[in-house]
């Protein structure tokens, strides 16, 4: 069957608009109840077994079909063989590469560079479209403050400036300059909203958010990426204050679409319509379509829940047509977007291999934490060591270190830290000894630890290899737990006890924690899943070919009851200092129970994290100075410049970032000790300084108050600077009125 009509030319935003009113006027309800159904495409017969539903103009998008040939097949159906010929969106899980893997977003997180971060989207946007993928389900920028949760591995971490910079570098990475680019993919900001604040970081959990902190904390990453333009978002799995995401009408009517007057389109998670009735929001489908319709969710991913039920809702007439029409058109304005009706064909070449890979290991490099460096074990020095033992279960995993959802990951083009420190010492006297130990991270058998320990006695220094394997986080996969799993505590005991310097590289996609294993360590790199080119990056990094300059964008707790820990938290009315604290090997006999400090702290933890969020080592050292504000106070339309000499006191070239932090000291809701609002990576040779400066707006001093308005208030506010969230460089300002309220 040929197309009956041509859909007219016309572009800008009144052409789009025109056109999808010309559409949908020739639409019957069943196709457009089409176009808001996503069904999966994975299957071989999937030309064949979608045929029919295609050519009916029963759907309106096909999830997890990457065969370039199947793609541009059922595109032709689409175009060619359904009557009104509209073109399909093709989803897929394309989240931090796609055959060629960059870090696991929360590594890219650490290595708070933007403009890096736009980059590897663009990477893996531009491989995938390559494969005829024109809609990706990335950025996710839920904050998350529970390690546990398996899904922080796809997080960009525990910070709303952070993570709403970073996210939004990701949408212009992924849609580039303009959508309708051959090698530009559709993002999709996920999982609206407040999935990262899951119960006991346990997936798909509840969550239990009190609006000013949905706001102040969850929100603004959202808010950021539907500014950068991202086409699409998805829904959240999780219930907030009782009502499950994707019927939650607070997140999507009012704030979405009326508060932040957004265009784009909304799915829904997996099956998640259908999910309403599991929650125990609606006892039917029929109402749970109706319950999301009514929310705001557009399209239907894989549940058939709309496509089961919407023609009925709409002819008993509970769902008015304007409704379904401001659906469809939330769809076919991205297809129009995305150039599907202008021609756009799949881009008919994969970016060059030799600039992904280079891209790929400068993201690896940057992302990499140094968390602890004793006597500056670190770096090694290649012409003075002659033994070098490589033990450890991930020195050599090729899969394991391209991390969660790697769907369509290359492990051809990984290259892991054995071979990459194989090809280091091929040129020196370097010889190694590599011993896996552990057949994986969860092996409890310990019958390797002979001869790692016997490879250990033998060497200059050890290299340990340690972490979790991908499968241990990403979707589904928390841990009560997140010590180093199985017999990796005993494997460095082992190796510490023969006397050599002992230097572990994690790879893991959450923050560990390592009290356990720190004395052990004379130097701690943590490498996070660190993507294809992680094995090469890790080598230049431990020889000192490259400085380490990734910094925390998650606090890593001492020990699990301390979850959450994070920088950002609040006073309190009685907030802990070193000298109100006790710990509980100290308390006398007879401790009266008010002796016993009195402030917010735990017995056995006391109230810091282990790593706090921002920190990080480097080869070099960093020292501030000069901190100067522009004036002592400003007004709501005035400009704070903040400025700060930063300077390389060591003997090599390094990179810092810069990061610089807020308190409002009081407000009509209260407000966290810090909040980070502006940062820069800076390169320093060695003696060298330079000047950095910030402008501050009143937007970073805006908050959601207690009304839910937002706005900033009059009064005192602090600012440090430094490298890390326990920054001492201090000033302050006043502002001296209230703002009007902002948007
Ligand atoms: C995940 C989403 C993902 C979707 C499609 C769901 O299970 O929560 O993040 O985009 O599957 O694969």
């Amino acid at each position: 069957m040929a197309k009956a009509q041509t859909i007219e030319a016309g572009h800008g935003k009144d052409g789009v608009e025109a056109r999808i009113r010309d559409l949908l006027s020739r639409m019957s309800i069943e196709e457009k109840v089409g176009q808001l159904n996503q069904v999966e495409g994975s299957a071989h017969d999937v030309v064949h077994a979608l045929g029919a539903d295609l050519r009916a103009g029963q759907i309106g998008s096909v999830i997890n079909q990457v065969d370039p040939a199947t793609v541009n097949e059922l595109q032709r159906i689409a175009r060619e063989e359904s009557r009104l010929g509209i073109p399909l969106l093709i989803g897929r899980d394309v989240i931090h590469g796609f055959k060629t893997v960059a870090p696991i977003p929360l590594g890219q997180a650490a290595t708070w560079n933007p403009d890096l971060v736009e980059a590897c989207a663009r990477m893996a946007g531009e491989e995938a479209a390559a494969a005829g993928v024109n809609w990706t389900f990335a950025p996710m920028i839920d904050i998350c403050r529970d390690p546990r949760w398996g899904r922080i591995a796809e997080s960009l971490g525990e910070d709303p400036v952070l993570t709403s910079i970073l996210g939004a570098a990701m949408v212009r990475g992924f849609q580039g300059e303009t959508l309708s680019d051959p090698t530009s993919l559709a993002a999709c900001a996920k999982h609206f909203a407040g999935y990262g604040a899951s119960e006991a970081g346990r997936d798909y959990n509840t969550t239990n958010l009190p609006e000013n902190e949905l706001r102040n904390v969850h929100l603004p990453p959202f808010r950021a990426a539907a500014e950068a333009g991202a086409a699409s978002l998805m829904t959240s799995f999780s219930d907030i204050d009782g009502i499950p995401a994707t019927a939650n009408t607070l997140l999507l009517r009012d704030v979405l679409r009326g508060e932040w007057d957004y265009d784009g389109m909304v799915v829904s998670d997996w099956d998640a319509i259908k999910q309403l009735c599991t929650h125990g929001l609606t006892e039917t489908e029929y109402e749970a379509a109706y319950q999301a319709a009514m929310a705001g969710v557009d399209m239907d991913m894989v549940a058939s829940a709309y496509r089961n039920h919407l023609a009925d809702l709409i002819a008993c007439g509970r769902i008015e047509l304007a409704v379904l029409d401001r659906m469809v058109a939330n769809v076919l304005r991205m297809k129009f977007r995305l150039g599907l009706f202008d021609g756009r064909t799949t881009a008919d070449a994969e970016p060059s291999r030799m600039a992904s890979r280079s891209l790929a290991k400068q993201a690896a490099l940057q992302s990499c934490v140094l968390l602890k460096n004793d006597h500056q074990t670190l770096p090694l020095d290649p012409t003075t060591l002659t033994r070098l033992a490589v033990i450890g279960p991930l020195a050599d995993d090729p899969v394991e270190q391209l991390g969660t959802w790697i769907f369509d990951g290359d492990p051809e083009r990984s290259v892991t830290p054995l071979a990459a420190l194989e090809s280091l010492a091929a040129d020196t006297a370097l010889s190694l000894h590599h011993v896996r130990a552990l057949a994986t991270t969860r092996s409890h058998d310990q019958s390797g630890f002979d001869e790692a320990e016997a490879a250990a006695r033998d060497a200059d220094a050890v290299l340990v290899f340690l972490g979790e394997e991908a499968i241990l986080s990403g979707e589904a996969h928390c841990r009560a737990d997140i010590d180093l799993p199985g017999a990796q505590v005993e494997l460095v005991k082992r190796l510490k006890a023969t006397g050599k310097p002992v230097i572990a590289v994690i790879q893991a996609g959450r923050p560990l924690t390592l009290a356990s294993v720190l004395d052990h360590l004379d130097a701690l790199l943590f490498a996070w899943h660190p993507g294809s080119l992680g094995g090469a990056a890790i080598a230049d990094l431990l020889f000192g070919r490259a400085c380490p300059s990734g910094k925390l964008p998650v606090s890593f707790p001492k020990m699990v009851g301390q979850i959450p820990v994070y920088y950002g938290h609040k006073n309190t009315g009685r907030p802990p200092s070193p000298d109100t604290i006790i710990h509980i090997d100290d308390i006398q006999a007879g401790a009266a129970q008010t002796s016993l400090g009195m402030t917010a702290f735990h017995l056995d933890a006391g109230y810091e994290p282990l790593f706090r969020f921002g920190f990080g080592l480097s080869y070099t050292s960093f020292a501030y100075s000069g901190l100067i504000l522009g004036s002592e106070a400003i007004a709501p339309d005035e400009t704070l410049t903040v400025q700060v000499d930063v300077t390389n006191t060591g003997e090599v070239a390094g990179e810092e970032v810069v990061q610089l932090y807020l308190r409002d000291r009081f407000g009509s809701v209260t407000r966290p000790v810090r909040e980070l609002k502006a940062f820069a990576r800076v390169a320093l040779e060695p003696g060298e300084t330079r000047q950095v400066r910030f402008e501050l707006t009143v937007e970073d001093l805006a908050f959601y108050k207690r009304n839910q308005t937002r706005g900033a208030e009059t009064g005192a506010f602090d600012v440090w600077v430094g490298g890390d969230s326990a920054a001492d460089l201090h000033a302050e300002f006043a502002l001296t009125e209230d703002s009007v309220a902002l948007p």
